[in-house]
């Protein structure tokens, strides 16, 4: 048990998620901290079968931490993530603040863990968005097989990738619908339950939206700049798994029965893909689970080769936490952690 391990945001999605996943996989931690804002200090949060007391963020000193997950949002990551790195730790950021830093590593480990190896200068690694690191994780064996060329995505977005307080709205209007109560919105900017908003994060001045943007940029830094990619995200009213219809045209053929097989034999990536009733994932089941499941894969016959596919995955975990556990498991495993401090 080598490392001190801290969680910053620990009474969040993601963080709560962080800390059941470093316990499932029992990671080799001799201390695990869970910090949050001055709000919660005092508040229970479980890992595993213990429960550890909120501290703050605050008033914590990093100097003997090894890794620090970070789920708190970007401003926090930005005032804090350099300061926990000047203290020693390797940080794991799951916010945008640091994705597209030059010097800042953008990692899903079973797509480009060798990035890491070109060092951790800023003792900031990235964690992708959610939307992001399911998509790659499908379409990097596509890649390395027939080369991608333009990729067209639509997302489903749970909406627990907005938070915890954006999974109660969801919950309150659904129920304010069924008594027949005024439909009260405060996160989302139309009424969520039993509708979908194709609108996540702030406009830009493109028409896109800075999800999609940040999709576009993030798989374009993780896979390959010379991949063309058009993104539009939605929000529907599911908690929690985040699904993809995603259009892809390569540069070289490839077949549907190709792509089945090479998926098959890929790292974190599971094939359902029967063409009968209930043969696809829907995000029910993939809530929970660890894999990116791959259904519906076709071949779409309006490009040379292309190909057509639905990706689903738990955002809380593939799309966040299991994410960043991961990449942590591959410092340990490589040996990164005392090299880059
Ligand atoms: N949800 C996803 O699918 C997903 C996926 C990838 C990345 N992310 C990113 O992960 C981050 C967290 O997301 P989330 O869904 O877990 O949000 P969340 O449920 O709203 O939780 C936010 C967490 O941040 C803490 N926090 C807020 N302000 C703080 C401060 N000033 N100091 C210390 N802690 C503070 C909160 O603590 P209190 O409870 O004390 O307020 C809480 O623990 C965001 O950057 C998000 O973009 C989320």
């Amino acid at each position: 048990m080598d490392y001190k391990v801290a969680v910053v945001g620990a009474t969040g999605n993601v963080g709560r998620e962080m800390l059941s996943v470093l316990a499932e996989r029992q990671f080799p931690a001799r201390e695990v901290v869970a910090l949050a804002s001055t709000r919660s200090v005092g508040t229970d949060v479980s890992f595993g079968d213990r429960t550890l007391k909120v501290k703050a963020l605050d008033y914590y000193d990093f100097k003997d931490t090894d890794i620090c997950l970070m789920s708190a949002g970007g401003s926090v990551s930005k005032e804090w993530s350099p300061k926990i790195a000047a203290a020693g730790a390797i940080v794991i950021d799951n916010s945008s603040q640091w994705r597209m830093d030059r010097q800042v590593p953008l990692v899903v480990p079973e797509v480009n863990a060798d990035a890491l190896d070109h060092g951790i200068k800023k003792g900031i690694i990235a964690n992708p968005n959610c939307s992001t690191a399911q998509l790659v994780v499908a379409l990097k064996p596509l890649n390395d097989e027939a080369k991608i060329k333009r990729i067209v995505v639509a997302t489903y977005q749970s909406v627990s990738g907005a938070g915890k307080d954006a999974m109660d709205e969801l919950f309150r209007q659904t129920r304010s619908v069924f008594v027949a109560d005024p439909i009260e919105r405060k996160h989302f900017t139309k009424q969520i339950a039993f509708n979908v908003i194709p609108h996540i994060a702030d406009f830009l001045d493109s028409g896109y939206t800075k999800e999609e943007w940040k999709m576009m940029v993030e798989v374009q830094k993780i896979l390959d700049p010379d991949i063309q990619i058009t993104v539009t995200c939605v929000r529907v009213p599911v908690f929690i798994g985040h699904s993809e219809a995603v259009h892809i045209e390569f540069e070289r053929p490839i077949t549907a029965q190709r792509a089945r097989a090479l998926l098959r034999e890929a790292p974190g990536v599971l094939v359902v893909d029967k063409h009968e009733d209930g043969g696809y994932v829907t995000p029910i089941e993939a809530a929970g689970e660890d894999a990116t499941y791959v259904s519906r894969i076709r071949k779409d016959p309006t490009v040379e080769n292309g190909l057509a596919m639905w990706i689903v995955a738990d955002n809380l975990r593939k799309g966040a936490a299991l994410n960043a556990v991961q990449i942590a498991e591959v410092l340990v495993n490589r040996k990164l952690l005392k090299r880059a401090a």
